[in-house]
């Protein structure tokens, strides 16, 4: 199993070490341009290797894609993270180049891989590789839901004052500050409805700390979280290598699914080694699917700004 991850920057290089520690993958390799980064960040990554006990062989290159050849999976970190204040949509002029040459010149090497889009605006980012590269739909994945969830389990875990082990839910639609649809009235604590132990004020300001999850670490860190986002992504990768179906929501084509077309929005899926494997249709009650298609107009309107 060899796996690319271009962009070697701060969620690059996390997601690299949470492949390598949970010990499943071959081969990393990661690539950037800057000279000489990416390889010094997988020489200092191999240096845990005795010390995490993994043996997966991290590797960098500068630019040059024939390292990357024959990767089963890719996943593209490339490009310019928020600043405190901004939105993910912001990103769009200068990522949207970077993602369109990065994907082309991955597919060239690798042209059976899967590949999953992590820069932002993530979905539009998704929608981007559908319409540039043709590959097949399930081979085209976008990471913003299994970190999304995360952030919705770690502060229902807090409203709760519940160990996260305790705790399940799940987050839908767009990848954005407004576009996020936390399944509230799905989320359990070991089975049992949140509700029954969180009043609805509890809940809402549960679901609107989940919402501004990225933009409250941003203003702490001054640039975009990282940890977190490394190890969602570390998620899919093993979940995709080890042929888990494991049940992700991630942003994938959607052709008349969730009553939604001709976008990339953030759906529960089943990921296996072919990719996303399935679809997976939740009954959402009407406030639920009011926000999503909100989320999905707000989609449709950043993937109107894209030069296709
Ligand atoms: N989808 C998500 O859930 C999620 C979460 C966090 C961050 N992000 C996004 O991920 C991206 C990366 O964030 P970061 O914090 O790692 O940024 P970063 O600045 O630390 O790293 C980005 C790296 O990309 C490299 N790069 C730029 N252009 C390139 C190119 N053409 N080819 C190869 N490498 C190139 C840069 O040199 C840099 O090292 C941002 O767009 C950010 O918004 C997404």
């Amino acid at each position: 199993m060899k796996v690319t991850v271009v962009g070697a920057g701060a969620v690059g290089a996390s997601c690299a070490e949470y492949i390598a520690i949970k010990n499943f993958a071959s081969e990393v390799v990661l690539l950037d341009i800057k000279e000489g980064y990416a390889e010094g960040k997988a020489m200092d990554l191999m240096q845990t290797a005795s010390l995490n006990g993994f043996d997966t062989k991290i590797t960098g290159s500068t630019s040059d894609y024939s390292k990357t050849a024959g990767s089963d999976i890719c996943v593209i970190t490339s490009g310019i993270p928020r600043k405190p204040g901004m939105t993910r949509e912001e990103l769009i002029g200068i990522n949207a180049g970077i993602v369109k040459s990065v994907s082309a010149s991955l597919i060239e090497h690798s042209p059976e891989t899967i590949i999953i889009v992590v820069s932002n605006p993530m979905d539009t980012m998704t929608y981007l590789v559908h319409k540039t590269t043709g590959l097949p739909k399930h081979r085209i994945i976008g990471m913003g839901g299994a970190l999304d969830s995360a952030r919705f389990k770690y502060r229902l875990a807090e409203a709760l004052d519940a160990p996260i082990s305790d705790v399940d839910g799940m987050v839908i639609g767009g990848h954005s500050d407004k576009g996020m649809v936390p399944l509230t009235a799905h989320a359990t604590r070991n089975s049992v409805k949140v509700s029954e132990f969180l009043s609805e004020e509890r809940l809402n300001q549960v679901k609107e700390d989940t919402k501004v999850g990225g933009a409250t670490l941003t203003k702490l860190l001054g640039t975009s979280a990282w940890y977190a986002p490394g190890a969602a992504v570390s998620g899919l990768v093993q979940a995709i290598a080890c042929d888990q179906k494991k049940m992700y929501p991630c942003s994938t084509l959607l052709a008349g699914e969730y009553g939604l077309d001709d976008l990339c929005i953030g759906v529960p899926v089943i990921l296996g080694r072919n990719g996303i494997e399935k679809i997976v249709e939740i009954e959402l009650s009407d406030a639920e699917k009011a926000h999503m298609s909100e989320s999905a107009e707000g989609v449709k309107k950043t993937n109107g700004l894209l030069e296709l």
